[in-house]
């Protein structure tokens, strides 16, 4: 995770981020300690990324880089604006003992387009990641990659449209997709819970789960019933501030799978 200390909403790459609308540092940086101390309470380690002045999207770290089994594959960003983060990222990961980093050819937001689940590696299209990252990953991670087709600028990411909630389950929300993406999904996870408009606009959906506890946007009170239905515990957290640059619980948390 990275601190907010530098963030900002200073332009505009997503229809959530409005550089009028004034941002409350001071809360952001209150509400990301206390997702990030809920995480040490639940016992799970926090590495902090040291945030770099003038990258004030930083704070997003899930788009930073991709890890599977201990290997990492750094990020190439679409827009501008971002594209320094990557190689923060990526003397992060060389500095703390990841010895397989690779720099990417294609254009790929890390794990803003890259959900793992235990078959697949899921691959979001259409807004950022370039469809090219898709055989880019598959290639590096040897983990086979369903492409999902993204069709509405609000769920920019496939981490605001779907989260894994452990093992081949998954939460999502179909209007996000192409007809044929969604199509796709139904047939791999027929069983999968599915988010109303209501919670996906509470960017519901942009959750972390360790497959047991489900951190995730306290707006989205539509999905704790189902998620404890299906014997998750969910947690939910403020990250209200945050929400003004499009991002929230899984925007700020990479994932540092470590070897098996
Ligand atoms: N302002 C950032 C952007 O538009 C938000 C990124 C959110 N991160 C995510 N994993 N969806 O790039």
């Amino acid at each position: 995770m990275c601190p907010p200390a530098h963030f900002r909403v200073t332009y505009s790459i997503n229809p959530w981020m409005d550089p009028e609308k004034p941002v409350d540092i001071p809360l952001a940086v209150a509400q990301w300690e206390e997702l990030r101390d809920r995480y040490r309470a639940l016992g799970h380690v926090v590495e902090e990324l040291e945030p770099v002045p003038g990258l004030p999207d930083m704070v997003y770290a899930a788009n930073g880089a991709t890890v599977v089994d201990g290997r990492v594959l750094g990020a190439r960003f679409a827009h501008r604006e971002r594209a320094d983060e990557a190689a923060a990222h990526r003397d992060w990961y060389r500095a703390n003992g990841f010895t397989d980093v690779q720099e990417p050819e294609h254009i790929n937001e890390g794990e803003g387009d890259f959900a793992v689940t235990d078959t697949w590696l899921l691959a979001g299209r259409g807004f950022r990641s370039s469809p090219l990252s898709h055989g880019e990953v598959q290639e590096f991670f040897g983990r086979p990659v369903i492409g999902l087709d993204l069709v509405d600028p609000r769920y920019y990411h496939l981490d605001t449209a779907l989260c894994v909630l452990g093992g081949d389950d998954v939460m999502y929300y179909p209007p996000a997709f192409s007809p044929g993406s969604r199509a796709v999904l139904a047939r791999l996870f027929p069983d999968a819970l599915v988010a109303s408009a209501q919670d996906a606009e509470a960017l519901g959906l942009n959750a972390v789960s360790d497959g047991q506890h489900v951190m995730l946007p306290q707006a989205a009170v539509g999905l704790l019933e189902p998620l404890r239905e299906r014997g998750y515990e969910p947690v939910p957290v403020d990250l209200t501030e945050l929400l003004k640059g499009g991002g929230s619980v899984k925007c700020v948390t990479a994932e540092l799978r470590p070897a098996a």
